[in-house]
């Protein structure tokens, strides 16, 4: 498990050889399986019009106006071949992996964003997403999750405190203990230490990879 921010600050944990990954795949659509007909990429309206393993998903950002039924698990690159540095892999990572259409808004606010995300978080990492960019603010005395701007949280622009999804993250690392998840962090925390607790609360600080071990200079 993997941190990188634009400040330099790097906290990283896993089982193998890590080292930080930017990719930039909003991927992974909506909901349900089924066992019915349609094939990948063909139009559909409920999930029961899909073949096995597919769902019927929006994908708004292809310009797309009608659902089509899409795959709902990605091919993990590890179970292809194993072994190597992690660098040499590529892993499916979501953009504003937080920023998920059915989020509730905040109490009595409404909230004015955009979303990026059909899947919770768990889901993601259930379907073979394997790092999450996540924007970390100052917000209420706490750390949230948030999509803003000039570095500042509005109630209108927060999703939730980011050790919820820390803690999904950390649920996911304990029940697949062989996995690697690397996280992104856009920084506007500036909180004393406050990432480092944040990661600690979430009880994510066993599997970070240590930043002394890190690659250097391209190396693997
Ligand atoms: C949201 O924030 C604004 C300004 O910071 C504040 O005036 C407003 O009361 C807040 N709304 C809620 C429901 O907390």
């Amino acid at each position: 498990m993997c941190s990188h921010s634009p400040n330099h600050r790097s906290k990283c944990s896993a089982p193998a050889p890590a080292t930080i990954i930017f990719l930039f795949v909003p991927l992974l659509c909506s909901v349900s399986f089924t066992n019915v007909n349609s094939q990948i990429l063909e139009a559909c309206s409920a999930a029961t019009d899909c073949g096995p393993g597919l769902f019927c998903g929006n994908c708004p950002a292809l310009g797309l106006k009608q659902p089509i039924c899409t795959r709902g698990q990605a091919t993990l690159p590890t179970s292809i071949v194993n072994g190597l540095p992690f660098n040499k892999y590529t892993w499916i990572v979501t953009h504003n992996s937080f920023s998920i259409v059915d989020a509730p808004p905040l109490p009595g606010v409404q909230r004015m964003t955009f979303y990026n995300q059909e899947d919770t978080v768990t889901n993601q990492l259930r379907n073979g997403v394997r790092g999450l960019m996540l924007d970390m603010y100052d917000f209420q005395n706490d750390i949230w999750l948030c999509h803003s701007f000039r570095g500042q949280c509005h109630n209108f622009t927060a999703f939730q405190p980011a050790v919820n999804t820390l803690k999904e993250v950390e649920a996911f690392l304990t029940e697949n203990p062989t996995e690697i998840v690397t996280i992104v962090i856009e920084d506007y925390v500036h909180t004393p230490k406050g990432l480092a607790n944040v990661f600690t609360s979430a009880g994510l600080d066993k599997y970070w990879f240590p930043v002394s071990k890190m690659p250097k200079k391209g190396e693997d």
